[in-house]
């Protein structure tokens, strides 16, 4: 119990110092900043992803962005008529939410809080969002099931996790890492190519010193979310290839960064259905 604690303060301790993209953008200047976020959510990470988050389809709905981060993702459902609620574990990317909605006329509830324990009430939301989150807290599972328990019955979540794609798999993930060593392929406050496994690798994306980032196949994030509905070959979603930092990935374009993005994608996209009639039972 003092080890999960600990391990939390870690997790909490890291998105405090470093909140999203905080080491490859200034946040001197929020808006500035958010504005930045913007540009690099819509150019490359969620490029062929915009339509899987459904922003304008929770109008006066009660919505949760879990883990919102500096809240971009609460920002998109709350312009298009959602009524939202942003959590996280890290009190200053909480403040960063509260500053940019302010910044932009919005609203949200705002909720710092641990995934792992969430202070709602059962079967309350209509639509859950997680983004780039659950693969970051020490029990993802429990983070699961608290999502599906605040769900209601017949209510749906997109989630997104770090992906094992081939490029990763054991057979290849030495030649990657040769290759990334070689290229110096570096981010701001990471050597990816000093990474000494495939989930050192999932960590050191966010930063040095980030505790967790676990990195799921196709068949183990479907099996993190078996007690949901949902269909593999509709529901399930390969995205984001990171280009910005390989040399000349600004020449990345059109067909070829599309097909990059779903044949070399980083993060695995679901979208869940919690069965209507479902007990609040942990999925
Ligand atoms: C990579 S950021 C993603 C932010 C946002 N969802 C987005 O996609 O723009 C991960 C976020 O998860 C939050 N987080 C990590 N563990 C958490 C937990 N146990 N409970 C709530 N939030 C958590 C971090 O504080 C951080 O803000």
């Amino acid at each position: 119990m003092k080890h999960a604690r600990n391990e939390k303060e870690r997790v909490r301790e890291y998105w405090d110092r470093k909140p999203l993209f905080t080491s490859e953008i200034d946040r001197c200047d929020l808006v500035q900043y958010f504005r930045e976020v913007d540009r690099l959510k819509r150019e490359e990470i969620e490029v062929f992803a915009l339509a899987f988050w459904e922003f304008d389809k929770h109008r006066g709905e009660d919505v949760l962005d879990l883990g919102c981060g500096p809240g971009w993702l609460t920002v998109q459902y709350a312009s298009h008529g959602a009524g939202a609620t942003a959590l996280d574990l890290s009190q200053s990317s909480l403040a960063m939410t509260r500053d940019i909605l302010k910044d932009q006329g919005l609203e949200a509830a705002l909720v710092n809080a641990d995934c792992e324990h969430l202070p709602f009430e059962s079967n309350r939301f209509d639509f859950v969002s997680a983004s780039g989150v659950l693969h970051h807290t020490p029990d993802t599972r429990a983070g699961v099931g608290e999502l599906f328990r605040v769900l209601k019955p017949g209510g749906r979540a997109a989630v997104s996790l770090y992906y094992q794609n081939a490029l990763l798999s054991p057979a290849l993930f030495p030649m990657t890492r040769l290759v990334l060593k070689l290229l110096g392929i570096k981010k701001p406050d990471a050597r990816l190519g000093r990474a000494g496994s495939v989930e050192e690798l999932g960590a050191l994306y966010d930063g040095e010193g980030n505790p967790y980032g676990r990195i799921y196949s196709r068949r183990s994030a479907m099996d993190l979310f078996s007690g949901f509905k949902f269909d593999p070959a509709r529901d399930v979603e390969i995205h984001y290839f990171p280009k910005r930092f390989l040399p000349f990935g600004h020449w990345i374009r059109g067909r070829l960064f599309k097909w990059l993005d779903h044949a070399c994608g980083t993060m695995i996209y679901l979208k869940l259905t919690k069965p209507a009639g479902a007990s609040d039972e942990r999925a």
